[in-house]
């Protein structure tokens, strides 16, 4: 409830309110708040005081508005630990999530100077190219391209579909590929046209843009992929310790 002789602004107070609410589940996912007209009457403040709250809580993506229907509870996004090296269906699964994708391109072409880089070959050398949109209960939530050393999986698009199977479980247990470790960068960047077309997002939304070092025991890397996720979809921590 609000107190009108508190320090705190009405506007701080009535957001607070909404946000409790978000986090207790009163107001769940995906499902309309009480309208501008409704919160104000029931605190009996200004329209423009409830707006005020709103338009903080939509900028902290916690809220969004559909146009014409109302303001919206926005779902929590998925929360990835950065210890393990997992791959995106596993991650899904952990989850209870289905997995799926949509394969873009697929081809054995000449390494990129950067992927050759990355994986240690010279320039040209054949690597499989996967590209895939990832899909989360059918919403798409990254784009992904995966480039594997051809010499590595020999034949892996001609028996296999990707947008059904797993490219880490084909790799592991078709051709003994077993990945122990994994460099991986994290930076925020807008979203490219091509992106924002296939996530289905708009120009505000941040892409989370990974790249990830794949190793295998022999502590040679086998896999460069480059991801775009979501970020209003995704985010991720890590247990940090003391070095003290
Ligand atoms: C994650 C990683 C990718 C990896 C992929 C494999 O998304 N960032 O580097 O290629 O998992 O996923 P899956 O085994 O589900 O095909």
């Amino acid at each position: 409830m609000i107190t009108r002789d508190s320090a705190v602004p009405l506007y701080i107070q009535i957001k607070e309110f909404i946000r409790q609410n978000i986090l207790s589940g009163a107001y769940s996912e995906n499902t309309r708040i009480p309208s501008e007209r409704q919160l104000s009457e029931q605190f009996e403040v200004s329209r423009l005081t409830v707006t005020k709250a709103i338009t903080e809580l939509v900028t902290e993506g916690l809220l969004h508005t559909r146009v014409g229907k109302g303001t919206f509870v926005t779902p929590g996004k998925i929360n990835q630990e950065l210890r393990t090296l997992t791959s995106f269906t596993e991650e899904m699964q952990r989850r209870g999530q289905a997995a799926a994708s949509r394969v873009l391109y697929a081809s054995i072409d000449p390494a990129e100077e950067e992927v050759a880089r990355a994986l240690a070959l010279v320039p040209g050398a054949k690597v499989m190219v996967l590209k895939r949109l990832r899909l989360s209960d059918g919403q798409a939530i990254a784009l992904e391209i995966s480039h594997i050393i051809d010499a590595l999986c020999p034949n892996i698009l001609d028996n296999h579909d990707f947008s059904c199977e797993s490219l880490y479980q084909v790799l592991r247990e078709e051709y003994g590929l077993n990945m122990t470790h994994a460099q991986q960068t994290i930076e925020a960047r807008r979203a490219t046209v091509t992106e924002l077309e296939l996530l289905k997002i708009d120009s505000h939304t941040p892409i989370l843009s990974m790249t990830r070092i794949t190793f295998n025991e022999q502590d040679a890397p086998f896999e460069y992929a480059r991801s775009a996720y979501r970020g209003d979809r995704y985010k991720f921590n890590a247990v940090l310790h003391s070095v003290g």
